[in-house]
């Protein structure tokens, strides 16, 4: 299935002028909180909904909040370290609720949302070491597919170290053409 060309969709800070009536993620409890409580949270400052718009409807949305993890060795996986947990707690963004309308399910929109919250995660003017998600069993597969992992023995939270994704971003810098053909252009020039 090809999905729906990232310059057509767009996201913006959710607010009480967008009509979310006709939107259906397949699941009532997501539903009910992006039209009942999403601006609620957000008038509260505990969360923020950002709207994923795709030809003028509301396509998809995700609700993130400040949070934290311990990282205290006796309640980490042991199959799952992947570093020294140097510091006793994290700085992390919660991705509280995501949820794509069941007509676009498949087609990009929730990998757009998740691209979107590591944007803002590594942009953000505080620090952030990880992504989080409790995720809904049915949605496992896709939070995996992104490299978020189960980290402590609860297997309630699933993480995505930004540490890591950073180094994965910078080597596949290093594979960028501009990057590759001004190295070649710099070694003609000096002969
Ligand atoms: C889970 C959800 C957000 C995924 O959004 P989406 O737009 O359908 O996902 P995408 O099209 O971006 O899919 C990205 C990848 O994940 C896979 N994927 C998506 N949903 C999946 C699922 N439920 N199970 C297994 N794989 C899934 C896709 O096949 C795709 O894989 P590919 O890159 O190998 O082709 C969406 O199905 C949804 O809203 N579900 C109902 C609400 C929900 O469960 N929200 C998550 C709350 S934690």
């Amino acid at each position: 299935m090809s999905g729906i060309p990232e310059k057509e969709l767009s996201v913006l800070l959710h607010s009480s002028r967008y009509d979310l009536s006709q939107f259906d993620s397949g699941d009532a409890e997501l539903n009910d909180f992006l039209k009942n409580d999403s601006l609620r949270e957000q008038n509260e400052f505990l969360s923020k909904t950002h709207l994923c718009f795709y030809r003028d409807r509301v396509a998809g949305f995700i609700s993130m909040a400040a949070d934290s993890v311990q990282a205290k060795k006796d309640k980490l996986d042991p199959s799952q370290i992947i570093e020294d947990c140097e510091y006793p707690v994290y700085p992390c963004i919660l991705i509280a609720r995501l949820a794509v309308d069941k007509k676009l399910h498949g087609y990009g929109v929730g990998s757009y949302l998740l691209s979107l919250a590591i944007g803002y995660a590594m942009e953000s003017p505080l620090g952030c070491r990880y992504l989080a998600v409790d995720p809904k069993k049915g949605a496992l597969e896709f939070y995996e597919k992104t490299g978020f992992r189960f980290w402590t023995k609860s297997q309630r939270r699933m993480f995505l170290n930004l540490r890591y994704v950073s180094e994965q971003m910078q080597m596949n810098d290093s594979l960028d053409l501009w990057a590759r053909n001004d190295n070649k252009k710099s070694k003609l020039s000096t002969g």
